[in-house]
This record gives structure tokens, sequence and C-alpha cells, in this order.
């Protein structure tokens, strides 16, 4: 395979201390070299070695491609009307996720693979190079299996979200719905999945509940996330740090204990950021500085879904962490990148270190806290994942996370 060297980097982004300044590693002036997909080389531009192709970044920013590890994107239709309603006044409840149910069940296998790779597509332009995916929309045996199926043709991160509402077809036995959920949904599910989910909240699932369901995931192989105090305080941190979850996502109404816990398994659970949710639902943020100066590991994702955060851009959210939540540019292009690759347990994407996957976007910007200074602008100018330029002038495009 060829190799590339991409030099006059004006400002890069490593996430690794031991080879530039502060935690993110930033080497301004620097160089580095693609070979087989992955970083070959990172250095001084001065001192950068030759490749079969050049690629001058013109004094631009490079910055790990962001790990985004947090969506649900296998689904029909939209709630148009209900963001409207909410926008005039009304809540965000659980219930509206039966809406994007019904629209899902009734689509073919063909429309859901579409939608699907629209979004990454989307999310790709924006710089994303992994994205995690789950199912949730589906909520019978059938259907969990064939958005986790549809799902796994775009990204090794598939997370088995049977236990996202209770199915409107088990309204009357919730406790016979979470049956289903832990025994003959789990069996079609469990060979299409990496994570088992659950949303932990009221209107959805109670604690033990989630307990359960988190459960025989794990028995199953499968690594425990959970939809965590994202509407009111509830026992879902609790749970996430006892059950030694990658993940406790939302983690918007925190009691200090649930803070005190996150950052003491700050190495094991790290806390998901969905800023998207609040936006979209006209909510108060979370509090990314309390969890950041207690210890916790943070990570920052868009939760795309068509109900309550319905955008694929990792910009966004970062610009709302900086303006909203406390967080500093740095913090939130780290929690961006390698804040969603720990959430992921995965140590070879969200740095730019050698050995590590080749998966970079080059900014229309000088430095990273652009992404910040300038929200809304589409500053992502080219995206590389795997080695291979896939956006871009020159990129052929498409392809998985
Ligand atoms: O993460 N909270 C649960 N699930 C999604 C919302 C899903 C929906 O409203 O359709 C979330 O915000
Ligand atoms: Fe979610």
């Amino acid at each position: 395979m060829r190799s590339t060297v991409i030099t006059g980097i004006g400002s890069l982004v490593t996430n690794d201390p031991s080879i530039g300044d502060g935690p993110l590693g930033l080497l301004n002036d620097a160089a580095l070299v693609i070979a087989d997909g992955r970083i070959a080389w990172v250095g001084p531009a001065a001192s950068a070695p030759d490749a079969d192709t050049r690629f001058d970044a013109g004094a631009r920013a490079v910055i790990p491609g962001f790990v985004d590890s947090h969506s649900h994107l296998v689904f029909a239709g939209d709630r148009t009307a209900e963001f409207n309603a909410r926008m005039s006044g009304a809540a965000y409840t659980a219930g509206g996720i039966r809406t994007t149910v019904a629209a899902t069940r009734a689509a073919t296998d063909a429309e859901l693979d579409a939608n699907v790779a629209r979004y990454v597509a989307e999310a790709l332009r924006q710089g994303t190079t992994i994205l995690e995916c789950k199912s949730g929309y589906g909520l019978t045996v059938e259907d969990e299996a064939r958005a986790l199926r549809i799902a796994g043709r775009h990204t090794d991160e598939t997370t088995y979200l049977g236990a996202h509402v209770v199915s409107p077809d088990y309204a009357d036995d919730p406790a016979a719905y979470v049956d289903l959920v832990t025994g003959p949904m789990l069996d079609a599910c469990a060979q299409h999945a990496r994570w088992v989910d659950v949303f932990c909240e009221r209107g959805a699932f109670d604690g033990d509940q989630a307990r359960a369901v988190l459960t025989a995931g794990a028995k199953r192989g499968l690594t425990p996330r959970i939809h965590a105090n994202q509407l009111t305080e509830g026992p879902g941190v609790q749970l996430a740090v006892e059950l030694g979850a990658a993940s406790a996502d939302h983690c918007t109404h925190l009691s200090d204990a649930d803070v005190a816990a996150l950052a003491s398994a700050s190495g094991t659970t790290v806390a998901t950021l969905l800023p998207g949710a609040e936006f979209s639902t006209r909510a108060a943020y979370p509090d990314a500085r309390r969890l950041l100066d207690a210890g916790a590991t943070v990570a920052l994702s868009t939760d795309c879904n068509p109900g309550s955060s319905f955008t694929t851009s990792v910009p966004f959210c970062i610009a709302v962490a900086v303006r909203e939540m406390g967080m500093t540019p740095d913090e939130a292009l780290w929690s961006a990148t390698a804040g969603g690759a720990a959430a992921l347990r995965r140590t070879d994407v969200g740095r730019v270190m050698v050995g590590a996957r080749a998966d970079l976007a080059l900014l229309d910007a000088p430095s990273h806290v652009h992404l910040a200074y300038r929200p809304g602008v589409p500053l992502v100018a080219a995206v590389w994942r795997g080695g291979e330029l896939v956006v871009g002038a020159g990129a052929g495009g498409g392809g998985t996370a």
C-alpha cells in the first residue's frame, strides 16, 4: 500500500501528551505519515520522512477523527410535529419513541439501510470516523435483530437496545416485555451486537428492570452501557458504576453521590454527555465542569435520533459544550475524540500516534479552538478514515464507520 505524508500542519492534536503540549499533545508545524491505514510517523514538519504521496495541510489544523459513541440511526420517519410542539412549550417524554417504532416497523430493509448510510455519510462529512449505532425502534424479536443487522453493515460498534421503551404490544405487561428482551430477543440479537443498553428512566425502565437487561446481556458477552439520569435523577448512574458499564450516557441530573461514583470509576465507566438532547428538548444542560473537576472521564457525542437530538454534528456538540456546559475548547475536543474512544473501550482510535488507525480531520482553521469559536460553520475540509481520503478534494467517499 502507498504511503502518504501530510505536512504543513499548523496545529496537530494528537491526544498523546508524550509527544506534544498538554493533554491534547499539541504539536505546531507538524507532519505525519500514513501507511497501511495506520499512523506510521508523527513529528515536526522539518524532519518528516518522504512518502509516495504528499498532502500539504496549508498551516491548518489536523485533529483525530471524532468518535461518536452514542447514536440511534436505524429509524424511519421523523418527529417534526413533536419538535414543533416542544418549541411551543410541550415537554419531552420517553413515550415519543413509540411514534418512531411504528414508522420503523413499517419501513423496508432497503429504506432503513439507506437512512443509516445517509446519516453515517453526513456525520463523516463533519469529521466523524467512528460511530456507535443502537437498535431500539423495532421492539420485536425480528425488528430488533433486523435493526442490528442493518447497523452492522455500517459500523462494528452496534448496541442492542431492545429496552428502549416498553413495546406498545406489551403496554399492559412490562414484566413480560423485560422477559422478552432478556430472553428470545437477546437470543436473536446477541450475535449482531457488541454492546447492551437500556433506557433507565421514568416512563421507560426502572433500576431493577435495567439491571436485569444489562446483566442478561453481559452473560451473553455484550458489554453494558446505559441511558442514565437524562430526564430525572435515578438509579442509572449508580447501576452503571456497579456493573462496570463502559459508559453512563446523558448524566444530566446527577446527585453528589452520582458524581463521586463516576469520578471513582473514571478508568472504567465514562460519563457521556449528549448536549444535542438538551438543545432539542429545551432542557438544562448537564454540568460538565462538575464532572471534570471531580475527576470523571467525560465523552461528548451526538445521540443522533429523530426524537430528542436530530443532529449528526459533533462540531455542534463541541460548540454547545463549550458555551453552555463549562468545558474548555481543549476539553471538549478531547471528549469528542479520545473520550468517545474510551467510552467504546478503543485504544486504536481517537489519538494520532504511531500504530493508531489513520482517522483524521483537516479543519479549515488554524486551530481546533475554532470548532467552538466559529459555531455552525462547516470547518471540516478533509477526512481520512483508515488512511483513505474519504472527504475533501480527491476523495472517493462512502463506506462504513
Ligand atoms: O437518547 N433517551 C432515550 N433515547 C433517545 C431518545 C429517543 C427518542 O426520543 O426517539 C435519547 O435521547
Ligand atoms: Fe440515546
